[in-house]
């Protein structure tokens, strides 16, 4: 990343990125300068995240633009003169949560004449929701999408000089910019995009339309950044994708790697990046059970910096309704896939997400889904109502009645207690290392950590701790965490 003060910033404006965005930075900086002169104080920004661990990671690099640019960060949204919502629209109900926010920031707008609000993220690639914008929240500042969050810099500098209301949102990806500054909520941790996009076309699901298709970056790419996360102090990744099974079927850019071996897959990036020895434990999410390949399994089985844990996307326990989502494989493909996996590497956790309410279901196919939890015995569920996505298909099925659907999720949710209770104490007594994260907030004399299969262990320690693998053995189980002590 360009210094500052080695950039010339009456030049004319670089055309290829990152330079054309540092030169923003750059500009952005000095309008900053002038503010805190004129005000005698430095704005503050607040990034509101919603939605998914891809979001939070395109976080962390808005937040470091934002302080490369000379902003202080918040501790909240009220303190804040910039504030961006980075949106998710996954479901109904996240994008009337923005709505809740944009409307108590208007007030605020009101009387601080400085304020700016920013909206980006999946929700700002959906044209109907951005022509709504403009005609109902003519008071916001900056509207970008999935596809130009990089340019951030750029569309603050337009509205800081001038224009009333900056809007850019792309319909299709047109390059990737890698990069840019990017503020880690852990130093010892990250996640590192693997890939972009989803081409399963799911019928509940909005992502394919705003997020694109698939993309996969070259494993020179990947583990270039991993090897300059690791000069940083990074011990743990998290290979993030959509669906990081299908990684390498459509790669940006030219790969050597490639070439000498076509059939180059998600395994053998996950066997690369351990082993650089300076990774310590590796995570990925999110695998769809239709590409969850014998070749993984090995690949995990004999890594023991992989975290035995596995995120795998049930959605449906019907067959039938499997089949309505598009999701391609069946009720007994799913739950042989467990068992298969279970086989292999016998402490592995498993977590999900289960939909009731997908449109046409009937009794008989949610008591399958509830079947394939009693089976599968999940450490953890997310279980969600189904939410009519406008454009997807499921959007025009005949719909199920809101009374069943809330009935059945209740019911679902008394299952998914019952038995991830007891599949998670399943480790009381033993010992387990622990990644410790931060001082416990309300015990200031423990820490907490996370086991490999992202459980929270608290236990008696300080902050030196941070950033290590302690050994801890886990004494209580409390359901969805433990209390441990150092293991001697
Ligand atoms: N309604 C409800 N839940 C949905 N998900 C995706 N689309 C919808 C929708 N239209 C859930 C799926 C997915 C998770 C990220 O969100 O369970 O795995
Ligand atoms: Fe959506 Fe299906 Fe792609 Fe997951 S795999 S992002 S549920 S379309």
């Amino acid at each position: 990343m360009t210094d500052y003060k080695d950039l010339k910033i009456d030049t004319n404006i670089p055309e290829e990125e990152p330079a054309r965005q540092e030169y923003f930075m750059v500009k952005c900086h000095e309008l900053i300068e002038e503010f805190i002169i004129q005000n005698g104080v430095r704005p503050k920004f607040y990034v509101s995240t919603f939605g998914c661990q891809m979001n939070a990671h395109d976080s962390e690099k808005l937040i470091g633009i934002l302080l490369k640019i000379g902003y202080d960060e918040a501790e909240s949204e009220g303190e804040a003169d910039f504030v961006i919502f980075n949106t998710c629209t996954v479901r109904e109900n996240a994008n009337q949560k923005l709505y809740g926010h944009l409307g108590s920031l208007k007030k605020k707008k009101e009387t601080n004449p400085n304020m700016m609000i920013g909206i980006c993220g999946c929700m700002m690639q959906q044209p109907e929701i951005v022509d709504y914008i403009k005609e109902c929240y003519s008071f916001i500042d900056i509207v970008f999408g999935t596809f130009n969050f990089y340019k951030m810099a750029e569309l603050l500098y337009r509205r800081m000089s001038g224009e009333k209301q900056v809007i850019e949102v792309l319909r299709e990806p047109e390059k990737n910019v890698e990069n840019l500054p990017e503020r880690r909520k852990y130093s010892f941790k990250t996640g590192v995009n693997i890939m972009y996009g989803c081409n399963n076309f799911c019928t509940y699901c909005i992502v394919p339309y705003v997020r694109g298709r698939e993309r996969s970056r070259t494993p020179e790419d990947i583990m270039d950044e991993i090897r300059k996360l690791v000069d940083q102090g990074v011990i743990e990744i998290m290979l993030l994708g959509q669906n990081v099974n299908s990684y390498g079927v459509n790669f940006m850019g030219e790969s050597e790697i490639i070439k000498a071996n076509p059939d180059y897959s998600f395994p053998n990036l996950l066997e690369e990046v351990c082993k650089i020895p300076e990774i310590k434990r590796v995570r990925f999410m999110t695998s769809h059970p239709k590409d969850l390949s014998d070749k993984l399994i090995d690949v995990i089985e004999r890594n023991p910096k992989i975290a035995r844990h596995i995120h795998l996307p049930v959605q449906s326990g019907s067959t039938e309704v499997l089949s309505k989502m598009n999701r391609r494989y069946t009720k007994e493909q799913y739950v042989a896939l467990v068992e298969k996996i279970r086989n292999r590497i016998p402490d592995i956790s498993l977590t999900t997400d289960i939909m009731v309410g997908f449109p046409g279901e009937t009794e008989e196919n949610f008591r399958d889904t509830l079947d394939v939890v009693r089976k599968c015995k999940y450490d953890q569920a997310f279980t969600f109502i189904y939410s009519i996505r406008t454009g997807t298909p499921a959007a025009t099925m005949e719909q199920v009645s809101q009374d069943v659907v809330n009935d059945r999720f209740k019911r679902l949710l008394e299952v998914v207690r019952e038995t991830s209770t007891v599949v998670s104490s399943r480790f009381a007594g033993q010992t387990k290392s622990i990644l410790v994260e931060c001082v416990n907030e309300q015990l200031p004399d423990y820490v907490t950590g996370r086991m490999d299969n992202n459980i929270l262990v608290h236990f008696p320690g300080g902050k030196d701790l941070i950033g290590k693998f302690v050994d801890v053995k886990l004494t209580e189980p409390k359901g969805f965490y433990y209390i441990g002590e150092i293991a001697d």
